[in-house]
């Protein structure tokens, strides 16, 4: 039986409403493609938490719910009409009432295609007497300065942290679109070898690993991917991707594909010669072991936390026994980072809950960072948590370093 979205987005609406105050409002606005400073636009990307509620990937929308009483609750739909005769011949509709009615169970009398949502929200504001109104501070800047411009005079709340306890708990079509998105995550990863192969420079590695990341989900990444080689892999979140690579070095690539804008997280880290020395052996099996150690840790009833504790105890037992520092204390001069964030509509979801519950998603990525040795390694795996403990959703993209090691001798390397 397929997965019913708009059931699923009933009970998220019925939860997140129940925490309202009878006779409020709630508004939400999808956002803005923010212009670069002529004609051209930076990608667009819809507010999650709108997203989270309408299901709607469209600019310019504005969400409103009355909620009346109890159960009882209406919602409207304000869309910016175009009239510009230039633009429609450019660029067309961006979406037509036909696209939205299809892409809603809301009816046609509850969507406005309205320029004038200052006068509409003043209107229905005065209409029912509304003294409470419920926005995302975090995101909507743009609602607070129509509320004031409308000198709305009573109580305006901030629903930001009741949306993400909600998305926190992936229901099961989130999960499904998860799934979806480390299809092509893993296609990637598995040609990676290949595309080394073919690559000279970081960049050349990056343009042809996203091309094939593209491929299969939406038609923007989960986040930008981060590819460093040698020295690079020092840092964490590397952003030039411009060096030549050295074969003698290690390729850090770490990714994630998007579907219907649920983000994977996986980090895979690569030597470049298809064959790891001894030294980079050492260090990269301490970190694969590690990541599936937390791995089997994670549960219902743990915390973040916890497993960063773990990690570094692990860690820095393993770095001792292998000589490769001195004191524990030395650790975090080679592990610098947490092991574990949530992941979903944003690659680090938020999340106000710290004891972790069945259906949680995680990063789990450990890693270890040798400066002198130019030896970076980060192994990181999406994983879901369940009733009795974890499925990783990314256990399919190779990691134990002999498999890695086989994926370069399939190419005839
Ligand atoms: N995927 C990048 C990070 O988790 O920091
Ligand atoms: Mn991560």
């Amino acid at each position: 039986m397929g997965i019913n979205i708009d059931i699923l987005l009933q009970n998220r609406k019925k939860k997140l409403f129940k925490d309202l105050k009878d006779n409020s409002l709630m508004i939400l606005y999808s956002g803005n493609a923010i212009p670069i400073s002529e004609d051209q636009y930076y990608d667009f990307s819809v507010n999650r938490n709108f997203y989270y509620l309408t299901n709607l990937d469209l600019k310019d929308v504005f969400y409103v719910v009355h909620k009346i009483k109890g159960n009882e609750y209406k919602e409207y739909l304000f869309l910016k009409e175009c009239n510009d005769k230039v633009k429609k011949k450019f660029y067309g509709l961006e979406y037509t009432m036909a696209c939205v009615l299809r892409d809603t169970k809301l009816s046609k009398n509850n969507i406005y295609i309205t320029n004038e949502f200052n006068n509409k929200l003043s209107d229905l504001l005065n209409k029912y007497k509304i003294k409470e109104v419920y926005t995302d501070f975090k995101t909507n800047s743009l609602i607070l300065n129509i509320l004031n411009e409308i000198k709305f005079n009573g109580e305006n709340n901030d629903i930001y942290k009741l949306i993400i306890n909600l998305r926190n708990i992936k229901d099961q079509y989130e999960i499904s679109c998860l799934k979806k998105a480390v299809i092509p995550t893993y296609n990637a990863f598995m040609n990676m070898p290949d595309i080394i192969k073919n690559s000279n420079y970081e960049y050349e590695v990056l343009n042809a690993f996203n091309c094939q990341m593209l491929n299969g989900g939406d038609r923007h990444l989960g986040f930008a991917t981060i590819v460093a080689s040698g020295i690079n892999t020092m840092l964490l979140h590397y952003p030039k991707s411009e060096s030549r690579l050295d074969r003698n070095t290690l390729l850090l690539c770490d990714a994630g594909a998007s579907f219907k804008n649920y983000s994977c997280d996986v980090s895979r880290t690569f030597p470049i010669s298809g064959k790891f020395s001894e030294k980079q052996k050492i260090i990269y099996d301490i970190v694969e072991k590690c990541n599936e150690y937390i791995i089997s840790l994670v549960k219902p009833g743990i915390t973040l936390e916890y497993l960063q504790e773990c990690t570094i105890k692990y860690l820095s037992d393993e770095c001792l026994k292998n000589k490769l520092i001195n004191t524990r204390n030395e650790l975090k001069k080679v592990y610098y980072h947490h092991v574990s964030h949530h992941i979903g509509l944003d690659v680090h979801d938020p999340c106000f809950n710290k004891i972790l519950e069945p259906g949680n998603v995680i990063s789990v990525e450990p890693g270890l960072y040798f400066r002198k040795l130019k030896i970076g390694v980060r192994i990181e795996d999406t994983i879901l948590v369940t009733k009795n403990g974890s499925m990783n959703l990314t256990k399919s993209i190779p990691k134990k370093s002999n498999d890695i090691e086989s994926m370069f001798l399939k190419i005839k390397y």
